[in-house]
C-alpha cells in the first residue's frame, strides 16, 4: 500500500471526495474547508506541502510542520501518515476532531502526544430551523457576483486583518475552486454601496452539509447583527440549493468566545471539539 505523493492542487478533488464519502458529524474534514485551506492565499505565499493519497485515506502536510489526516480504514491511515512523516519537518503538529478514533489512534501509534493549544468546536444546525434574515435599517445583503473578487477580498481583510493573506488574486482563484459558488457567498452593504460584512458558505452536494467559512464584519459596523445577517442569508441560499445541515467550527476555548455565541444565537448546536497533537522525529 504505497500512497501517491501529489501537490495539493492535484490531490484536492480526491481529498474532497474522500472527506465527502466518509463524512459524519464526528469527522473533521469538509470539502469546502479543504478548498479554503488550499486556496485562501496565493500559492507561493501559503507554501503548502504535498498530500499523500490512497483510495481510503490521505495525509496532507498543509505545511511541512502541520499535518491533516482523513480516513476511517486503520491500515490506509497508517500508510499515509507513515509516508507524510517521512517527508515532514522534524517536529509536526496535527489536529483531529476528538471523535476521530482511527486517526487519533494511528497518530498515537506514531508517537504523537496531545498538547495544549487553541481549539475549535464543530457546531451543527438543522437548516429547517434557520431563522429569517434580520437586517438593521440602512443595510442590504446579497450574493457576490462573478468578477467581484477584488471587493470580496477587501471586505474579508477589513474584518480580519490588513495583513491577511486573502488577496484579490487569491480570491479570484478561490472562486474557481469547487465547491465554491458565488450564490452562496454573501455580503452586507451600506446604502452607499460600501461592503461591510461577509459570509461564505460551501455546499457539499453529496452530504447536503453547508459549511460556514469564513465570516467577518468590519469593526465600525460591528455589534449590529451584520455578521449574523450575512451568515443566515448565505445559509438560506444554501438551503434553497439543497443543503439540509449547517456546519461551522468556531474557537471553543475561552480566548475568543464571540463567534461561537453568534452561531449559537442562530441555532447552531455544539458538537465535537478538536484536539492537537505533536510529534518529534526520533522521540
Ligand atoms: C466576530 C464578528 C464576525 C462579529 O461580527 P458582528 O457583525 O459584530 O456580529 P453580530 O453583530 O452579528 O453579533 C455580535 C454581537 O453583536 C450583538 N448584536 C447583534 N445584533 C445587535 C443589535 N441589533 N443591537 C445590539 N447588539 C447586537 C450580538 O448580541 C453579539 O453580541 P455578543 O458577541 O456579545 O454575543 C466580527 O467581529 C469579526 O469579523 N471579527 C474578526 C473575524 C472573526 O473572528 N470571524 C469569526 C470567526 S469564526
Amino acid at each position: 500500500m504505497t500512497p501517491e505523493r501529489l501537490d495539493v492542487e492535484q490531490a484536492l478533488p480526491r481529498m474532497q471526495a474522500l472527506a465527502s464519502r466518509t463524512w459524519s458529524p464526528e469527522s473533521r474534514h469538509h470539502p469546502g474547508q479543504l478548498a479554503w485551506s488550499a486556496a485562501y492565499g496565493e500559492p507561493d505565499v501559503l507554501d503548502l506541502g504535498p498530500a499523500y493519497v490512497l483510495d481510503d485515506a490521505w495525509a496532507w502536510l498543509e505545511s511541512l510542520d502541520w499535518l491533516e489526516v482523513c480516513g476511517t480504514d486503520p491500515a490506509a491511515v497508517d500508510a499515509v501518515v507513515t509516508a507524510a512523516l517521512a517527508g515532514a519537518a522534524d517536529e509536526v503538529t496535527a489536529s483531529t476532531l476528538e471523535t476521530e478514533a482511527v486517526v487519533t489512534g494511528v497518530l498515537a501509534d506514531h508517537g504523537f502526544v496531545e498538547v495544549e493549544s487553541p481549539w475549535f468546536t464543530h457546531h451543527h444546525l438543522d437548516l429547517a430551523d434557520l431563522p429569517a434574515v434580520g437586517l438593521p435599517e440602512g443595510y442590504a445583503v446579497r450574493a457576490v457576483r462573478p468578477g467581484e473578487h477584488e471587493q470580496r477580498a477587501a471586505v474579508h481583510r477589513a474584518a480580519w486583518s490588513p495583513t491577511s493573506r486573502v488577496t484579490t488574486a487569491a480570491y479570484e482563484r478561490l472562486m474557481t475552486i469547487a465547491p465554491y459558488r458565488p450564490a452562496l457567498d454573501h455580503v452586507v452593504t451600506t446604502a452607499d454601496g460600501e461592503w461591510v460584512a461577509s459570509c461564505c458558505v460551501w455546499l457539499d452536494p453529496t452530504t447536503g452539509v453547508a459549511l460556514v467559512e469564513p465570516v467577518g464584519c468590519v469593526a465600525e459596523h460591528g455589534g449590529r447583527g451584520l455578521a449574523t445577517a450575512a451568515s443566515v442569508s448565505a445559509l438560506t441560499a444554501a438551503r434553497d440549493a439543497g443543503a439540509t445541515t449547517g456546519l461551522v467550527c468556531p474557537r471553543g476555548d475561552d480566548d475568543h468566545p464571540g463567534p461561537a455565541r453568534l452561531y449559537r444565537r442562530i441555532g447552531f448546536v455544539p458538537g465535537a471539539r478538536t484536539r492537537t497533537y505533536r510529534w518529534r522525529r526520533g522521540d
